[in-house]
């Protein structure tokens, strides 16, 4: 399928699902309030890969990244409330040590750059269509 529907009803706050999106894991995490309030407090010279955290959601609450560390392409832990989610309390990637936070940037390890975004789109308040 080119595009997958998420419904957003069942997800409560501070949990997440793993959908798949043309063969890929997409990350889709209801963002707790303070998960949003670190993520937009981040200078972004403490940023590898410098993006602000309104740059990389359409809705504060609800953070879509593809699930592939962009180092050598592992799936990084932290999708299940019992997953390491690194120092950064986003994802860790066991694979080599990326730490990403609560926005999907990288912050430390060797990946390169933060978890992409998919194209998505709200199709109503509890339902996304990626792709
Ligand atoms: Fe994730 Fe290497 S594949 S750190």
């Amino acid at each position: 399928l080119a595009s997958t529907e998420v419904d957003l009803t069942p997800i409560a706050v501070g949990q997440a699902v793993t959908v798949v999106w043309r063969g890929k894991p997409v990350f889709v995490r209801h963002r707790t309030p303070e998960e949003i309030e670190v993520a937009r407090a981040t200078p972004l010279s403490q940023l590898k890969d410098p993006a602000t955290d309104q740059s990389r959601v359409q809705r504060e609450g609800w953070l879509v990244v593809v699930g592939v560390c962009t180092h050598l392409g592992c799936v990084p832990l932290g999708q299940k409330p019992t997953d390491a989610k690194g120092d950064y309390n986003g994802w860790f990637c066991p694979c080599h040590g990326s730490h990403y936070d609560t926005s999907g940037r990288i912050r430390v390890g060797p990946a390169p750059l933060n978890l992409a975004v998919p194209d998505y789109s709200f199709t109503s308040d509890t339902q996304i269509r990626i792709g």
